[in-house]
């Protein structure tokens, strides 16, 4: 057990996926692994460990925001040895040509400050995906239905921004997404010698004020899980 984390040692899986929502984790497990057992409930933060095609996986909330994840992840690897940590959440769109219900895999994650600010002090780290699970999920995506989008997001402390010059900037950079977590995943991963990717469904649009309604979240959060799930195990 750690401070966040119920599960004993051993309950938890090599391979994690990362809802941000903890309802996400549970419809997740329900929906895509066999023999789903719970194994946290700490916080309500649930967690599930089961099997897909015989691989034992993880679906574990982080909560939402750099702060949150950043505990959940440093729990799974260092007290339960996860090795491949998957991001699976959503996201808002920011260029025109990413459309609601389309897929993000998140090739790198510009930040303005993270968890880890304070270690890198002035310096601008990059944080970016494991190559290996970036190939295997745009392969895995290539396969299927879903339009698919890879290239850099932006991962924010905020969701009701104050500063929307801020998000102009990484429109005009070519920023697909926005989202809060990504960034801090991807800086753990490196620092702890582990994989990590994160997969996003568009569920709003920056630009156009479009949203996802509830009635049709599952399907295409359904796209992201397969494409994360088929990258951990190619
Ligand atoms: N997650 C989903 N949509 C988002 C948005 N517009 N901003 C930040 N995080 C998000």
């Amino acid at each position: 057990m750690t401070t966040h984390i119920g599960a004993q040692v051993g309950e938890i899986a090599e391979t994690v996926l990362m809802p941000g929502d903890p309802y996400r984790a549970k419809w997740a497990a329900e929906t895509f692994l066999k023999d789903a057992k719970i194994v946290n409930e700490v916080r309500g933060m649930l967690g599930f460990t089961g099997t897909w095609n015989g691989n034992r996986v993880t679906i574990q909330g982080s909560g939402m925001g750099m702060p949150s994840l950043s505990i959940y992840a440093n729990e799974l690897i260092s007290a339960y040895g996860a090795k491949t940590l998957i991001r699976i959440g959503s996201c808002g769109g920011m260029q025109p040509h990413v459309g609601i219900r389309d897929v993000i895999i998140a090739m790198t994650a510009t930040t303005i400050t993270s968890p880890s600010s304070g270690i890198f002090r002035e310096m601008n780290f990059a944080p970016c995906a494991d190559w290996s699970l970036l190939q295997a999920a745009v392969n895995a995506a290539q396969t299927m239905d879903t339009k698919t989008h890879v290239g850099g997001i932006y991962s924010s402390d905020v969701f009701y921004a104050e500063r929307p010059d801020l998000d102009e900037q990484m429109v005009r950079h070519g920023v697909l997404g926005v989202e809060m977590e990504a960034a801090e995943l991807y800086i753990l991963a490196a620092r702890h010698k582990c994989r990590a990717l994160a997969v996003l469904t568009v569920s709003d649009h920056l630009q156009t004020g479009e949203a996802l309604p509830a009635s049709e979240r599952e399907q295409s959060f359904g796209d992201m899980v397969e494409i994360a799930l088929k990258a951990a195990f190619p």
